[in-house]
């Protein structure tokens, strides 16, 4: 029995990522909690033929325990999303509560499960879940993950663009974190390898970082990404799903995760990002979550700029996160 449980899934992310893990045939069970309309979604989704049985929760009679109850890997799409204008920690004051109460339940009713964070700002919210998770004495750091996969299928795109490769087969790791200047695309590191010049260097960067701010322009105040989030989020998750229950080994997907776990090499990189508690990079996927956290590697000068940049914005946002826990009643 595998469950698979979307937190937020009527939402513009919401739905479409239900739809993909409905088709994804390593899972046996799929809840959709939400606040609204998840009954409506799931009966929906329950009517195409694939294994998962689909069932849909709103808050009422106990709803999200029996969502999150035996949970394998647990999908967190809640929260509200930008418009023109705003930046991704403007919609801390709303998120930062939605995401912790999850989290509150999360510990309580599903506490081995993987817990994949989509809900922004990222950088903020992955903190406050681990701040929770860890006040209940269930915290494994192998299990939690910030969903930074759109910013590697947006750079994989846009790099595309520029070199002609086929997008699907190329790899650019981005590290850091999930916002503006603290995603740091590593176009040095580009498999299949290719010479960008510095001015493609320097615009693909800018692109890759402030990505999002095109969508929620186009969308002209209708929300953010939600179609390609789906299918990053739906991507990452297969991932976890392909190492945690099919047993496959050596899969790699930048994620932005906690550091202190020592065993995995987490140690490693926090030493590189000035003793950041949380940090996106290359991270091995096996049977039980995190296997290692790869280094960095080497980083061009232009890179080391942007990691320097990157450094003290993403401080004052893990601070954020976990200040608010700490506050908290
Ligand atoms: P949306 O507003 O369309 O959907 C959010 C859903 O969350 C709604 O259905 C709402 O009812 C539900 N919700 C609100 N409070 C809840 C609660 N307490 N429990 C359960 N469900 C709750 O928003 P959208 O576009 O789906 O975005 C969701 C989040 O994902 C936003 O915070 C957005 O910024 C973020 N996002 C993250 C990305 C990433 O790369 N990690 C990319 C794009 C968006």
């Amino acid at each position: 029995m595998v469950k698979a449980v979307v937190l937020g899934a009527a939402g513009g992310i919401g739905q479409p990522l239900s739809l993909l893990l409905k088709l994804n045939n390593t899972i046996t069970e799929l809840a959709l909690y939400d606040i609204v309309n998840s009954p409506g979604v799931a009966a929906d989704l329950s009517h195409i033929n694939t294994p998962a049985k689909v069932t849909g929760y709103l808050p009422p009679n106990d709803g999200l325990k029996i969502a999150l109850t035996n949970a394998h890997l647990i999908v967190i799409p809640a929260g509200v999303p930008r418009k023109p204008g705003m930046t991704r920690d403007d919609l801390f004051k709303i998120n930062a509560g939605i995401v912790r109460d999850l989290a509150t339940n999360i510990a309580k009713y599903s506490p081995n499960a993987y817990v994949l964070i989509i809900s922004n700002p990222v950088n903020s919210t992955v903190p406050i879940v681990v701040e929770i998770l860890k006040k209940h004495g269930v915290f494994d750091a192998k299990k939690v993950f910030g969903v930074t996969t759109l910013d590697v299928v947006r750079a994989s795109t846009f790099t595309s663009s520029v070199s002609g490769a086929n997008p699907q087969e190329v790899r650019v790791p981005v590290v850091g974190g999930h916002s503006g200047v603290t995603i740091i695309p590593l176009l040095s590191q580009i498999a299949p390898s290719y010479n960008f010049s510095q001015e493609d260097i320097e615009a693909l960067t800018k692109r890759i970082q402030f990505g999002g701010d095109e969508v929620v322009k186009a969308k002209d105040g209708a929300g953010s990404a939600t179609l390609s989030m789906a299918q990053a989020g739906a991507r990452f998750a297969s991932s976890i799903l392909n190492a945690t229950v099919s047993g496959e080994a050596g899969i790699i997907e930048p994620s932005y995760v906690h550091l202190d776990a020592d065993s995995v090499g987490g140690d490693q990189v926090k030493n590189t990002v000035d003793g950041l508690d949380y940090f996106s990079s290359n991270v091995e996927l096996g049977k039980n979550g995190i296997e290692k956290i790869h280094p960095l590697g080497d980083l061009s000068e232009y890179e080391k700029k942007l990691l320097e940049a990157a450094i003290p914005e993403l401080r004052a946002n893990i601070n954020k996160g976990v200040s608010f826990v700490a506050e908290s009643k």
